[in-house]
């Protein structure tokens, strides 16, 4: 694949913390004007001096993608800052659940209602935009947590399986466009998500480290962006699995916890 034009206009949703907020540090580093997104506003602002203070280019914006008109319109109300949207990363989302007996329907529906709906959204925002403009680049963030099942997560797997599926699907449906969608599956990387895990999380990175890596992958727009290495393996190893065999070796690696991963 060849390497792309870098994003000159880039919205990054989900970007107050984590992994978000560092790609967004990372895209204004690289040149881009980035309009950041998400509930906090005081942490979007703070986000948004750090970058111009180091002489890049940032707006922020809040939204809710729980909301799903609001998700859609996110979209549009960069462009209208932007001038253009030459890539979109619906980032935002959350991770907090717990073993299935003790699941409450609302936590499974605020997974979904950001996890699936507000990405879904939020990309589907962009669409338009990007079609009129005969370019640009969808990127959503899944996990490598929708590859398979893991304990104590199931509503966060099947949110991000839901996500990694609707990503193919656009990049089927859109490539001809000339539109590049990737779906880009993190393992364990250092988050406000996966501080409050108490288990360990190996290969774990720090998301400065991740998103220098994202971006990096991004240049050629691949269909799929999943790290660390290591673990990008060992998921995919468990695809194949029977069910028999990935239960026994998550439920070992999982023992003493209930909690969720990233
Ligand atoms: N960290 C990991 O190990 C890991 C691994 C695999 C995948 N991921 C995925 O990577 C993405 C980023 O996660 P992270 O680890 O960086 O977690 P994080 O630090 O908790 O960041 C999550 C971001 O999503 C935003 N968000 C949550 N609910 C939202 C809503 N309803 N509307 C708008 N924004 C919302 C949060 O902002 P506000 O609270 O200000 O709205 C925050 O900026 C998530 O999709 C996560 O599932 C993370």
């Amino acid at each position: 694949m060849a390497k792309r034009t870098p994003p000159k206009t880039v919205l990054i949703t989900g970007a107050s913390s984590g992994i978000g907020r560092a790609l967004a540090l990372e895209y204004a580093r690289r040149g881009a004007h980035v309009v950041v997104t998400a509930r906090r506003e005081e942490e979007l602002a703070r986000l948004c001096d750090e970058i111009e203070a180091s002489g890049g280019r940032a707006d922020h914006l809040v939204c809710d993608v729980a909301d799903p008109v609001a998700a859609h319109a996110v979209a549009k109300r960069a462009e209208a800052i932007l001038g253009s949207l030459d890539m979109i990363v619906a980032n935002a989302g959350v991770g907090a659940s717990a073993h299935a007996s003790r699941l409450s329907l609302e936590d499974v529906v605020r997974t979904i209602d950001v996890n699936v709906r507000g990405a879904m959204a939020t990309l589907m925002g962009a669409i338009p935009i990007m079609l009129a403009q005969k370019r640009g680049h969808l990127v959503g963030v899944s996990s490598l947590a929708g590859r398979r099942a893991l304990p104590g997560s199931a509503d966060y797997s099947a949110s991000k399986a839901a996500l990694t599926v609707f990503l193919e699907g656009l990049r089927l449906d859109l490539s001809r466009a000339g539109l590049a969608v990737t779906d880009v599956q993190p393992g364990f990387v250092e988050t406000p998500m996966t501080a409050k895990n108490d288990f360990p999380m190996p290969f774990i990175w720090d998301a400065a480290k991740a998103a220098r890596y994202v971006a990096d992958r991004l240049e050629r727009a691949p269909a799929m962006v999943a790290f660390p290495p290591p673990l990008r393996f060992l998921t995919r190893l468990a695809q194949l699995l029977p069910f028999s065999v990935h239960a026994y070796a998550t439920r070992r690696a999982a023992r003493g916890s209930s909690k969720r991963t990233g």
